[in-house]
């Protein structure tokens, strides 16, 4: 597409973090939300208007409109695989939130589509489109670390029952995070081992918090936690905090380095991070790869893999297991 282009953005889902992507397409040069379709027509109808767009009465006629370049799939994870396939099969690239698929082969489908279609389609792996982790990446793949020795990638953020409820655990809602992290900046793990629990909701049974331990292939350990069960209030609170030792130095990307004393969406703080990396990522989708056919940063490939290890985490609580991946 020529430089000069306006790319088109139809959204397919308008739940809250439809919120954070209206505000990146409309920050992001060269780019307009022309409109949105969402199962329930009173959020639709509120956030069109919210949002300056349109209310498209179905997937179908988003995907149809000549308008629409670039469709962003921000459903719940169940219908990830439907509406890529729709936006894929009527010509449009593809931003899908994370987690990408329910499973592997969901994923592998909707790789496969967009290498036949020659359309990209990028994972939502929002976090690691931060300049902090892209220099961590490059002291990494420059040597300048020294020889790597662990890699520790913390997340704690209450969510309420109300709010926890509407995803699955964290596990799969947050630990993804975790990983395609730990595949941008250390490579792939070797082997796993996976604990959960269920600490503070009084009704919803899924886990509110997780931790891995893992061995790389480059020989590094890694740890990952991923918590809705309480804030860390302490002294350089492990918000977001992702760390990485090499016996040549270290480097460290903090949630907690820009805070703004009003609620977030759900957070009970505005970490400017998680706004900021949303709209980063977007920038890099729109501007980058669809208009100048750069790579993403964090592939389906690489969301593959992100899925083997969740299902490795699965694996790993279910049996007691130490799991090769
Ligand atoms: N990248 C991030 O940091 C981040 C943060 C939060 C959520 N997410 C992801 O974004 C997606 C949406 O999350 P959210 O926070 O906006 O949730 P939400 O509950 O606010 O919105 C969910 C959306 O899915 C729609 N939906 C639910 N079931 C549907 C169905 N069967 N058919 C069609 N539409 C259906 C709802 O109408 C709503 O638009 C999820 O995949 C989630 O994992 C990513």
């Amino acid at each position: 597409m020529a430089a000069s282009d306006t790319i088109g953005v139809g959204f397919v889902g308008a739940g809250d973090i439809s919120i954070l992507h209206a505000r990146a397409v409309q920050r992001c040069p060269g780019a307009k939300l022309v409109g949105l379709w969402n199962r329930s027509q009173d959020r639709a109808a509120q956030r069109a208007k919210e949002f300056g767009c349109k209310n498209y009465e179905s997937p179908e006629a988003l995907v149809r409109d000549p308008a629409v370049q670039a469709v962003f799939v921000l459903t719940n994870l169940e219908t990830h695989l439907e509406y890529t396939k729709l936006a894929l099969n009527a010509g449009k690239h593809v931003l899908v939130e994370k987690p990408v698929g329910v499973s592997v082969a969901e994923i592998e489908e909707m790789r496969r589509l967009a290498e036949a279609k020659k359309l990209v389609c990028m994972p939502g792996h929002n976090y690691i489109y931060e300049a902090g982790m892209n220099r961590s990446k490059e002291l990494i793949d420059a040597g300048d670390l020294g020889r790597l020795v662990s890699c520790y990638a913390m997340y704690n953020i209450h969510h309420p029952e109300e709010v926890a409820k509407r995803y699955p655990g964290v596990v799969r809602q947050i630990l993804t995070h975790n990983s395609y992290i730990l595949l941008y900046l250390l490579g792939k793990p070797k082997r796993l081992c996976a604990m959960k629990a269920c600490l503070h909701y009084r009704e919803y049974t899924e886990e509110d918090i997780a931790m891995v331990q893992l061995e790389m292939e480059n020989g590094a350990l890694a740890h990952l936690c991923a918590s809705f069960a309480a804030d860390d209030h302490a002294a350089d609170p492990w918000t977001v905090m992702v760390k990485v030792i090499g016996t040549g130095g270290s480097t460290r990307y903090s949630y907690r380095d820009h805070v703004e004393i009003k609620p977030g969406l759900v957070h009970s703080q505005t970490y400017t991070a998680y706004a900021g990396s949303i709209m980063n990522e977007v920038r890099h989708f729109l501007d980058g790869c669809v208009r100048r056919g750069e790579a993403p940063l964090s592939t389906m490939a690489d969301a593959v893999t992100a899925q083997k290890m969740i299902e490795a985490c699965e694996r790993s609580i279910r049996d007691g297991s130490v799991v090769t991946l």
